[in-house]
This record gives structure tokens, C-alpha cells and sequence, in this order.
């Protein structure tokens, strides 16, 4: 029998019929044997005449390429932390943080809104917990998307002047296709009427198109400040908490980064 010139599928059937697989062994998703599988059972592949390559073939890549496909995810989620992660696990239980906590569990697992809104002082824990909404929807395989909304008015402005209509869909589209978009810090930087306008666009469809399509922001505005800022329409959806689409919680607690141990001047007690 050559073995080189067989398909791989038919390969695998072979396989079967020379020897019992127990099903621990077997990938539910494409067949092949498992890398967990005992080397012995590929040394007598070898026995039975396999070749290197061959065995190659009946082993499972799926692992392999779920790995990659959550690497790929991670790069494209751009989260503001890469290296040290900020997530749930990282996130202590504080005084006035217990609610946004609550809501962004609720928001992370489900069943939630499409749209969370994150409103407090700076260092009270809005970037962190986005992260960790980021990080759980990343876990699940859902594609997220974080952007520091001055980062992101600036990319729009620039993509408004390069002529080429192009540029904006580019950078629309890298915020409107995942499933979770983290949107920090709006009303943060000058936005013009265009930019408004784009930035009104990516609210509004993530508050119409339901809880597949998450929306979390975080900022430090009041209604009437975020109506000043960034328009009536905005700031109407964003704190729309009669319909059920959003969920709008205040975190209450002081900067945390004030409150370290490293953070104090020497000849402060206890
Ligand atoms: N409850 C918390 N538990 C652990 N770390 C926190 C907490 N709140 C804030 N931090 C940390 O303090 C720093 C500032 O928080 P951050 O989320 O960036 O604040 P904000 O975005 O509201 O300005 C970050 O390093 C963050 O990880
Ligand atoms: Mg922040
Ligand atoms: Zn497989």
C-alpha cells in the first residue's frame, strides 16, 4: 500500500481500522488524533509502517489553531494593557466601585445591555474594568475592540482630510466590526461637527442592534456636560435607561492610585 499517495481522509479511516481508538484519543472536530494521546500509540503507527510526515497528518492542529485565532483576537482588540493584564480577577472590591463592578460582570457574562456605561473620576477603576470586559469577551472567542476616544476622533479627523473616503470606512469599520467595542474616555479631546456625527453613528448602531453587537464607555460627564460636549443625541442614548438597552452605573470611589502604598509621601502613618 503507498501510503504517499493517499488523501488524508482516507488516511484516517486506515487508521481506524488498524487499530481501536479510544474516543479520549479522537478530535470531536476533525478526527485526528489528539496531542494528548499517549506517544506509545504513535510509535506503533511507525510499527505498522507510517511514515514521519504521515503521522503527521492524523494529528490534530485544532488546538494549534484555536491558540492562533486568540492570539489574532488579542492583537486586534488593542486593549490598553497587553502585557499586564487588568481583569475581574485583578479588580478589588472597593467603596463605590461595587455597583460599576456588578454592572460590568453583569455586562460581561450576560444577561445585559447592549450598551454600559462607566462614569467617574479619573484613576476610580473605568479603564480597568473595560479591560476586563475585554478580556472575559476575548475568553469567549468574541472579537473585541478597545479604543481611547481621543486616539480614535484624532484617526477619523486625520482619515476626513486624506481625501480618500476610504481611510474613515477603514476606521469605521475597525470599530463596528467586533462584538465588543470598549470605547474610553469620550468627551476627552475637541471633536468637530464631522467627527461628532461619526461618533454619533457608532453609539447609535451599537444601541440598535442589540446585545450581539456590546457597547461599554467610559467617561467623566455629567448629562449636560456630554449634551455640551458631544450633542443631544449622545448623550439621550447614552442615558437611555428606560428601555433596557443601556445600563448607566457612577463609580464613587477616589483614585485608586492615590490610595497605594507607593503612592504615599514618606512620614504619613498608618
Ligand atoms: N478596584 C480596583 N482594584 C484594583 N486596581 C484598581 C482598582 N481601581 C483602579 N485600579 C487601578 O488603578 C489604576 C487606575 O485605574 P483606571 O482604571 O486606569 O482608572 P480610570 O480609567 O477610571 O482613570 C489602574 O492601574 C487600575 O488597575
Ligand atoms: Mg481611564
Ligand atoms: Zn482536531
Amino acid at each position: 500500500m503507498n501510503l504517499d499517495r493517499m488523501g488524508v481522509a482516507p488516511f484516517k479511516s486506515l487508521l481506524r481500522d488498524i487499530m481501536v481508538l479510544p474516543e479520549e484519543w479522537v478530535c470531536e472536530t476533525c478526527g485526528a488524533l489528539r496531542n494528548e494521546t499517549p506517544a506509545g500509540v504513535f510509535e506503533s503507527l511507525w510499527a505498522e509502517g507510517f511514515t514521519a510526515q504521515r503521522i503527521e497528518d492524523v494529528q490534530c492542529e485544532c488546538g494549534a489553531q484555536a491558540a492562533a485565532k486568540q492570539r489574532g483576537l488579542l492583537f486586534d482588540a488593542g486593549l490598553p494593557h497587553p502585557k499586564a493584564p487588568e481583569t475581574f480577577e485583578t479588580f478589588q472590591p472597593r467603596e463605590g466601585a461595587e455597583p460599576a463592578l456588578q454592572a460590568a460582570l453583569r455586562f460581561a457574562h450576560g444577561p445585559g445591555t447592549s450598551v454600559l456605561v462607566l462614569m467617574g473620576a479619573p484613576g476610580s477603576g473605568k479603564t480597568h474594568l473595560l479591560e476586563a470586559i475585554g478580556r472575559e469577551a476575548l475568553r469567549r472567542s468574541e472579537s473585541v475592540r478597545y479604543e481611547y476616544a481621543p486616539v480614535l476622533l484624532d484617526d477619523l479627523r486625520a482619515s476626513y482630510s486624506d481625501d480618500a473616503q476610504d481611510s474613515t470606512n477603514a476606521v469605521m469599520d475597525r470599530v463596528n466590526r467586533p462584538r465588543v467595542l470598549l470605547l474610553d474616555d469620550i468627551g476627552v479631546g475637541a471633536a468637530s461637527q464631522w467627527v461628532q456625527e461619526r461618533l454619533t453613528r457608532i453609539i447609535d448602531d451599537r444601541y440598535r442592534s442589540g446585545t450581539s453587537w456590546r457597547l461599554a464607555v467610559a467617561m467623566n460627564m455629567t448629562r449636560a456636560e456630554t449634551e455640551a460636549k458631544l450633542g443631544s443625541r449622545i448623550a439621550s442614548r447614552l442615558w437611555d435607561v428606560e428601555s433596557g438597552r443601556v445600563e448607566t452605573v457612577a463609580l464613587t470611589c477616589a483614585d485608586y492610585r492615590a490610595q497605594r502604598p507607593t503612592a504615599r509621601l514618606p512620614g504619613m502613618g498608618d
